[in-house]
C-alpha cells in the first residue's frame, strides 16, 4: 500500500527499509488502546467543532466496529503495515473514506504512541499487581501453618540464628508488598495524558486536552508538549520496578533450588511443578525456580535496553524511541509468566518440618543466645561471646551440641554458669525469646501475616 507521507517522496521506500522500519510486528498488540485512544480524540474533535458532529459520530462507531472485528478474527492486522497507529487509521478510510481522513487533524503519531503505551501499561500494572497479591496470599498461607516450624536462619549460607520458615516467608512478602507499592506509584506518575501534545510542539487547533484525559481515565493533561512526546521514563520505572520483583523471585527461586536438593529437603515439590530427566530416572528437578532465576537476567536487559537507548537521544522524538515496546513488552510479559507460575507452585509444596528442625539442631544456632544468658547474669558481652566460642569448639572435639553438654564442661569455661542454660539453649525458647517488633517469636510472626493480609488487601 502507498505510504501516508508518500506525496512528498519520489520514489517507494526500498523493501528493506520498509521491514526494517516496521513496527507492527510488536505494536499491534496495543490495538485496542489505539482505538480507545483515538475514540477520545475524535469525540474531542467533535465536542470543540473541529470536524462534524456527524463525522465524529461516524469515525468513534466505525473504530469501535474495527475493535470488534480484530477481536473476533474478522479483520486480519496487516503485517505489512508501518505500525498500528497507521493501520488502523488505514482501514477506518477504507471502511469511511473522507471521513476517516480526518481523524488525524490535530495529532501526531508521536503523542498517539504515547497516550498508547502508557494505557497499555496502566493495564499490566493492574494485572501485575494482582498476580503479586496472589503470590503474597500463597506466602502467607505457608506462613500461616508454619509459624512454629523452626529452622536455621542463614549469613554466608552459613547456620546462624534460629528463626521459623513462616518469619523466612514473610520476609519475601514484605519484599513483593514493596513490589506492589512500586508499581502503584510508578503508575500514579504515568497517569498524565500526552494527547494534543501534537508531534512537538503542541498545535493551533482549539482542542481540549481536559476532555480527552478525562475520557481516557488520565488524572489530567501533560503540561509539556516537547516532555510529552519525547520521554519514556515511565517505561524505564516499569522496566526498573519489574526488574527488582524478578530479583526478589529470582532469590526465592535460589532458596527453592536448594531447598529441593538431597542436602536440604526442607521441601519437596508436587509432581505437576517439577520435571524429571531424560537419562536419570530418579530426578526430579525444580525447573520452574530455575527457569524464574534465568529469566531474571532477561528482565534485567530489558530494563538496561530502555536505559541505553534513551541516555544520548536529543528532544524531542526519535525513531530509536519505537526500540521502547519490545523491551518493556518483554519485561511485562515475563514477570507476568512467573508470578503465574511459581504462585501456585509454591502452594502445592509440601514441607518437611522434621527436616528443618533437624538442620536447627546441628550448627550451633543457639550459640549467640548461650551467649546472651551469661551477660543476663552479669558478664560483659565480649567476655561472653569469648566464652561461648571456647565451648563451641570443645562440643566440635566432642561431637555434642551445647544443648546436651555437661555442665562441668560449662563450668570448666566459665563457673557463672548453672543448669539453667539448657532452657536457655533450648531452640524453641530461643525462637519464642526473640520478640521484638519484627522478630521471628511466633507471637510477632502472626502479627506481621496479619498486616500483611490487611495491606495486601489494599494492593
Ligand atoms: N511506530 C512508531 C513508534 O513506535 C510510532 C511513532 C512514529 N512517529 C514518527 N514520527 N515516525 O515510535
Amino acid at each position: 500500500m502507498a505510504k501516508m507521507w508518500a506525496g512528498r517522496f519520489g520514489k517507494e521506500t526500498d523493501s528493506r527499509v520498509n521491514d526494517f522500519n516496521s513496527s507492527i510486528r510488536f505494536d499491534s498488540r496495543m490495538y485496542a488502546h489505539d482505538i480507545e485512544g483515538s475514540k477520545a480524540h475524535a469525540a474531542m474533535l467533535a465536542a470543540k467543532g473541529i470536524i462534524s458532529e456527524a463525522d465524529g459520530k461516524a469515525i468513534v462507531g466505525e473504530l469501535e466496529q474495527i475493535k470488534k472485528d480484530i477481536r473476533s478474527g474478522k479483520l486480519e492486522i496487516d503485517m505489512t503495515a508501518e505500525d498500528i497507529h497507521m493501520f488502523v487509521e488505514q482501514e477506518l478510510t477504507k471502511r469511511l473514506g473522507d471521513v476517516g481522513k480526518r481523524l488525524h487533524t490535530a495529532r501526531s503519531r508521536n503523542d498517539q504512541v504515547a497516550v498508547d503505551i502508557r494505557m497499555y501499561l496502566r493495564d499490566e500494572v493492574v494485572c501485575i499487581k494482582a498476580l503479586l497479591k496472589e503470590l503474597i496470599g500463597a506466602l502467607g498461607g505457608i506462613a500461616a501453618d508454619n509459624v512454629e516450624t523452626v529452622m536455621p536462619g542463614y549469613t554466608h549460607l552459613q547456620r546462624a540464628q534460629p528463626v521459623t520458615l513462616a518469619h523466612h516467608l514473610c520476609a519475601y512478602a514484605e519484599m513483593f508488598l514493596r513490589d506492589a507499592s512500586r508499581l502503584t506509584d510508578a503508575s500514579k506518575r504515568m497517569n498524565l495524558c500526552p494527547l494534543g501534545a501534537g508531534a512537538l510542539a503542541g498545535t493551533t487547533y482549539d482542542i481540549d486536552r481536559d476532555m480527552t484525559a478525562e475520557l481516557l481515565g488520565f488524572d489530567g493533561p501533560t503540561a509539556n508538549s516537547l516532555d510529552s512526546v519525547s520521554d519514556r521514563d515511565f517505561c524505564m520505572e516499569i522496566a526498573a520496578a519489574v526488574s527488582i520483583i524478578m530479583v526478589h523471585l529470582s532469590r526465592l527461586s535460589e532458596e527453592i533450588v536448594l531447598w529441593c536438593s538431597w542436602e536440604f529437603k526442607f521441601v519437596e515439590l508436587d509432581d505437576a511443578y517439577a520435571t524429571g530427566s531424560s537419562i536419570m530416572p530418579q530426578k526430579k528437578n525444580p525447573d520452574v525456580t530455575e527457569l524464574v532465576r534465568g529469566k531474571c537476567g532477561r528482565a534485567l536487559g530489558d530494563m538496561t535496553t530502555l536505559f541505553a537507548m534513551m541516555k544520548n537521544l536529543p528532544l524531542a522524538y526519535n525513531k530509536d524511541m519505537q526500540e521502547d515496546k519490545e523491551a518493556i513488552f518483554d519485561a511485562v510479559d515475563t514477570v507476568k509468566l512467573c508470578l503465574s507460575t511459581i504462585t501456585p507452585m509454591l502452594a502445592t509444596m509440601t514441607v518437611n518440618k522434621e527436616n528443618m528442625a533437624a538442620a536447627a539442631r546441628k550448627g550451633f544456632i543457639n550459640a549467640t543466645d548461650c551467649a546472651d544468658y551469661l551477660v543476663k547474669k552479669g558478664l560483659p558481652f565480649r567476655d561472653a561471646y569469648k566464652a561461648t566460642g571456647v565451648l563451641v569448639a570443645r562440643c566440635i572435639e566432642l561431637g555434642a551440641v551445647l544443648e546436651e553438654l555437661p555442665l562441668e564442661e560449662y563450668k570448666k569455661v566459665c563457673p557463672t554458669f548453672d543448669s539453667g542454660v539448657y532452657e536457655a539453649v533450648n531452640l524453641l525458647n530461643c525462637l519464642k525469646g526473640r520478640r521484638t517488633y519484627g522478630g521471628p517469636a511466633p507471637e510477632q510472626v502472626k502479627k506481621e501475616l496479619e498486616n500483611i493480609k490487611i495491606l495486601a488487601e489494599k494492593i
